[in-house]
């Protein structure tokens, strides 16, 4: 990428203006001897919808899972440097992880129906949390769903097999899973990747409520959808992050080659 790359390295927080929810500083995170991201310093603002973009391989998905500690379900992952969620060290000794990911709700590109009905899916993390009464775990479940916008689709259909939703309603439900647990962060890994254009179109719809209610980051591919549901776009390739920016701005005015290579699809 005729030297680019190395030479946007930057160590400066681009987004001092908003108030961040996660600052990263520095991140570096190793898969074995693999280095997945280099040194990458970005702050995620608060509210609204932060979109990670780049080609195949180029650190987005490690980035993702390395704000609530994912990466440490492989084994040899190693992450330096820090990262800050509302200011606190996600990873301090001591911090309780699992607490953690309550807060910081991650959805993956496929779904992932954990076994038995719709309601036990959505009411998963409301089992295993702190005990909670009958009547306020069904309104949480009812408002999750609702969020998730499958509530009107579901409401019937509570006690049904979760497995025989369609593909797209089966994210949905993913969604409406982790924000059951009123998440102050929704991470999304591609989560259009498995959805036809209807069902994209439906998760988007849920997405722009939520991005009044919450912090959203979104990994994918399409530039249409990340053009359409974030304010936010930051830019990685070969595990640099590159630039970042008002989703308008790096589109229309990418600051690097290496973003406008990508975009007027030069790669990737
Ligand atoms: N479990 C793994 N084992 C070995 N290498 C991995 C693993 N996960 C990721 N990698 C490698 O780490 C690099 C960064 O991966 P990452 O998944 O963060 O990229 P990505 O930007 O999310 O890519 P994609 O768009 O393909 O999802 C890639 O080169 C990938 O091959
Ligand atoms: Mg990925």
């Amino acid at each position: 990428m005729r030297g680019v790359v190395t030479a946007t390295r930057s160590p400066e927080p681009v987004r001092a203006a908003a108030v961040p929810v996660f600052e990263a500083r520095a991140l570096s995170v190793w898969l074995g001897e693999r280095r997945l991201l280099r040194d990458v310093t970005l702050d995620v603002p608060r509210g609204g919808v932060t979109a990670l973009m780049g080609p195949p391989g180029c650190g987005k998905t490690a980035f993702l899972r390395a704000l609530n500690r994912m990466n440490e379900c492989h084994d040899g992952a190693l992450t330096r440097g820090e990262v800050r969620f509302e200011g606190g060290d996600v990873y301090a000794p001591g911090v309780d992880v699992r607490a953690l990911r309550r807060r910081v709700g991650m959805v993956f590109r496929a779904p992932r129906m954990l076994p038995g009905t719709v309601l036990d899916n959505v009411s998963y993390g409301l089992r295993v949390g702190p005990p909670m009464g009958r009547g306020e775990r069904d309104a949480r479940v009812e408002r999750a769903l609702a969020r998730a916008g499958l509530w009107g689709e579901l409401r019937d259909r509570l006690g049904e097999p979760a497995a025989g939703l369609a593909n797209g309603a089966q994210q949905r439900l993913c969604v409406a899973r982790a924000l059951a647990l009123d998440p102050t962060v929704l991470l999304l890994d591609e989560p259009a990747a498995t959805l036809d254009p209807v069902e994209t179109a439906t998760l988007e719809e849920a997405l722009s409520t939520l991005r009044d209610e919450l912090t959203v980051v979104i990994v994918t591919h399409a530039m249409e959808q990340a053009a359409r549901v974030s304010q936010t776009t930051a830019f990685f390739h070969r595990g640099d992050l590159v630039e970042v920016g008002d989703t308008r701005d790096v589109f229309t005015r990418p600051r690097r080659e290496a973003t406008e290579d990508y975009l007027t699809g030069r790669f990737g």
